[in-house]
């Protein structure tokens, strides 16, 4: 290999080429989904792809009650017994979203968080992912949270920026909390994700930086402990931060980077993008996003929103892989540049390598989406059923030098805590992380999660796992445990390494 050249490592099987997207996807170890409403689930949604998205079915504003119960669920029945009947991942959508909200509009936390259990365990592990929280950074490139119902729930006390002091409250964590704690408890295999738009490059057009992702990305590592996954929804237009950009896969790396799974949730490109940096037409379009998936290992599954332009809710953009409609349809371009980039399967790129010896990277071959998240247990058993702590106590420990600092934040009930850890790396990045505390006597740790420990009571030390021990500078990242008994007086003292 000359230096400079480009080496590109076919991993799939280079067999006969499928003929379907979910057959061509399943080869190359991802799924190929649609949105879908109880009144089109054609033949062509079984034979095309093999996850489902109920588009408008599992909203809270056809399925919640006021006081966080479960109506009108027929609807997403019938969606989910067609996805078991026809070897279908299910992705809920969605728990907690400003729009569609119906009778949640308004609603306390405890009131989504009884929401959130409701649904979650009326599908348990039929439902593969379900987008806990949608749409929650505003639009404009702000970074900014929005500012509707529920995200007005979110309060900084001390205006500091972050939601982990007294007295803050932070919707996203906290359904984020309740969600884990009721997929562990039922034991269910659901994997729980945060899903937005306008999310997916790491520049908007014009190579300005992407705000609203780098947003997405500090919730993500902060919340990594409850958030298995992120939804890029993609619906690409002409809209300056709504662009197909060249970084798109360096985007999607460096979410996959922190151990989450990556999907595309909500595809439509618009057929005319004028305004789109990498121009082209639709179908190379269509192209550049799958190859951008397909090149990371972590991006498990690729869902376009609707089967064909006219039954799409951006009809005018004719942004899908087939036309016609009510049963009927015909592959466009898109369809067969899809196919064809599914087919090639999961590649490696190893480009301007300014030596001779291209590294020969491995990458995962797995024919399954698979869950390199942890599987480290959540809090469970005992927690209240409204998950609002009854106290949140910050405390801190004293910065160790250039090493790292851990502050606790306890939220207790009679009989029992979740404590989360804040490890905060000082004036250099650390690779590993020792934090040491003692327990009050009586207090025992029922299980801990984004970290190894020592014991379960008195002194007990919480070592990182594989995917948190590298923190930069300046920035942190959290573990936390579950115990019986109280958790006062807790005095973290972190040790990098
Ligand atoms: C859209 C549906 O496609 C429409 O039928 C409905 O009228 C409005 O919602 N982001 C999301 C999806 O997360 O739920 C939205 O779906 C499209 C934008």
């Amino acid at each position: 290999m000359v230096g400079g050249a480009v080496a590109v490592q076919s991993i799939g099987p280079a067999a006969a080429a499928e003929t379907t997207l979910r057959a061509a996807a399943a080869k190359a170890g991802l799924f190929f989904g649609v949105a879908a409403s109880p009144n089109r689930l054609y033949p062509i949604v079984g034979q095309e792809f093999n996850q489902l998205t109920p588009e408008n079915v599992m909203k809270p504003d056809t399925l919640a009650t006021s006081s966080g119960g479960l109506q009108n669920t027929s609807g997403a029945d019938t969606l989910v017994n067609h996805a078991q009947s026809n070897n279908m991942l299910v992705r809920g959508h969605t728990l907690v979203w400003h729009s569609q909200a119906g009778a949640l509009q308004g609603a306390s936390q405890a009131t989504l968080n009884t929401f959130i259990g409701n649904a979650i365990n009326r599908w348990g592990s039929k439902i593969a992912y379900w987008d806990v929280v949608n749409e929650a950074l505003e639009d404009n490139n702000t970074g900014r949270r929005r500012n509707q119902w529920p995200h007005t729930m979110n309060r900084d006390a001390n205006g500091d920026g972050d939601y982990f002091d007294s007295g803050d409250t932070d919707v996203i964590r906290d359904s984020f909390i309740r969600a884990k704690q009721v997929v562990q408890a039922g034991g269910f295999t659901t994997k729980l994700c945060i899903n937005d738009y306008d999310v997916e490059g790491l520049t908007v057009q014009g190579g300005t930086p992407n705000r609203k992702a780098n947003a997405l990305y500090d919730i993500v590592r902060n919340y990594r402990q409850y958030i298995d996954c992120v939804g890029f929804q993609s619906h690409f237009n002409d809209n300056p931060n709504s662009i197909i950009s060249s970084d798109l896969q360096a985007n999607i790396q460096r979410f996959a980077d922190l151990g989450v799974e990556v999907h595309i949730t909500e595809l439509d490109i618009d057929d005319d993008l004028s305004n789109n940096d990498i121009g082209s037409g639709q179908a190379e379009n269509y192209r550049k996003v799958v190859r951008a998936c397909l090149n990371v290992a972590k991006c498990t599954g690729i869902t376009v929103w609707g089967i064909s332009d006219s039954e799409s809710w951006r009809s005018s953009e004719r942004g899908l892989l087939f036309t016609g409609g009510n049963g009927s349809y015909q592959k466009k371009a898109a369809y067969t540049a899809v196919l064809d980039e599914l087919n090639k399967g999961r590649t490696v790129s190893t480009s301007s390598v300014p030596t001779s010896s291209v590294p020969t990277s491995s990458v995962p071959t797995s024919s399954v989406p698979t869950s390199s998240v942890p599987t480290s247990s959540v809090p469970t058993s005992s927690v209240p059923t409204s998950s609002v702590p009854t106290s949140s106590v910050p405390t801190s420990s004293v910065p160790t030098g250039g090493g790292c600092s851990a502050s606790v934040s306890v939220n207790a009930w009679t009989g029992g805590f979740v404590v989360s850890v804040r490890v905060t790396a000082g004036a250099s990045t650390i690779n590993g992380w020792n934090v040491r505390l003692t327990l009050p006597s009586g207090a025992t740790v029922t299980n801990a999660w984004s970290a190894n420990r020592s014991a379960n009571s008195g002194t007990v030390q919480f070592t990182n796992v594989s995917y948190n021990g590298r923190v930069n500078a300046g920035q942190y990242t959290e573990f936390g445990f579950q115990g019986t008994g109280t958790a006062t007086g807790l005095t973290p003292v972190c040790t990098a390494s």
